[in-house]
């Protein structure tokens, strides 16, 4: 059994998207800049998930504004949205309004979205809290996760809770129909390591 599932990288620019990518996809973090993503590209990942393997398509988009008319075409398609901010950078946080404002608009009103507070490694510079992520999420009613693109924390769990959420939406079993992403991630995410040696500067 195999499925696709055409996924979408989500948030400012310099959130951290293409670090997360990187790491799911190679288990490394480069440290010093990625050029920012100009327009969108994307990488295949498989994942398997019980007995079905389900192939991740995954768009990189680019953060800057003056490319969004580029990725909103994009939007249609997706079956899942990984939205991204930076715990360092209050104004990241602050745009996943207009973020979700944009997704409602452009996206298919099913699409699985998973809010994702990125940089947790950067203990020293965190100007969101948790409980901040935490309720938003909640007043949106969307699963919620912090993750390091650095140290990989919660990177695969994120999106292995997507695939699994994609999987239990399309089951005729009803055990699978009930599985609820936010327990999920619940229970599978390691707690994140803070470290107030790491040097944060992600100029
Ligand atoms: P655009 O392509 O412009 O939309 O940016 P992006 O969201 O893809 O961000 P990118 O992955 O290029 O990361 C921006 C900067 O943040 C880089 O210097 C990364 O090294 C750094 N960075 C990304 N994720 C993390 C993280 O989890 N921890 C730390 N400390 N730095 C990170």
């Amino acid at each position: 059994m195999g499925e696709n599932a055409e996924t979408i990288l989500l948030g400012d620019s310099g959130v951290g998207k293409t670090s997360l990518l990187v790491q799911f996809d190679t288990g490394s973090f480069q440290s010093g800049n990625f050029a920012a993503t100009v327009g969108i590209g994307f990488t295949n990942k498989v994942v398997t998930v019980g007995d079905t393997r389900i192939k991740l398509q995954i768009w990189d988009t680019a953060g800057q504004e003056r490319f969004r008319s580029v990725t909103h075409a994009y939007y249609r398609d997706a079956h899942a949205l990984l939205l991204l901010y930076d715990v360092t950078n209050k104004t990241s946080f602050d745009n996943i309004r207009a973020w979700l404002g944009e997704i409602r608009e452009y996206a298919q009103s099913d699409v699985v979205i998973m809010l994702l507070g990125n940089k947790t490694d950067c203990g020293n510079d965190r100007v969101v809290k948790k409980e901040d992520g935490k309720r938003l999420a909640d007043e949106y009613q969307v699963p919620f996760m912090e993750t390091s693109a650095k140290t990989g924390v919660n990177v695969e769990l994120a999106f292995l809770a997507v695939a699994r959420q994609l999987k239990a939406r399309k089951s005729e079993n009803p055990d699978e129909t009930k599985f609820n992403v936010q327990d999920y991630v619940r229970e599978q995410s390691q707690r994140s390591t803070t470290c107030f040696t790491t040097n944060c500067q992600t100029t």
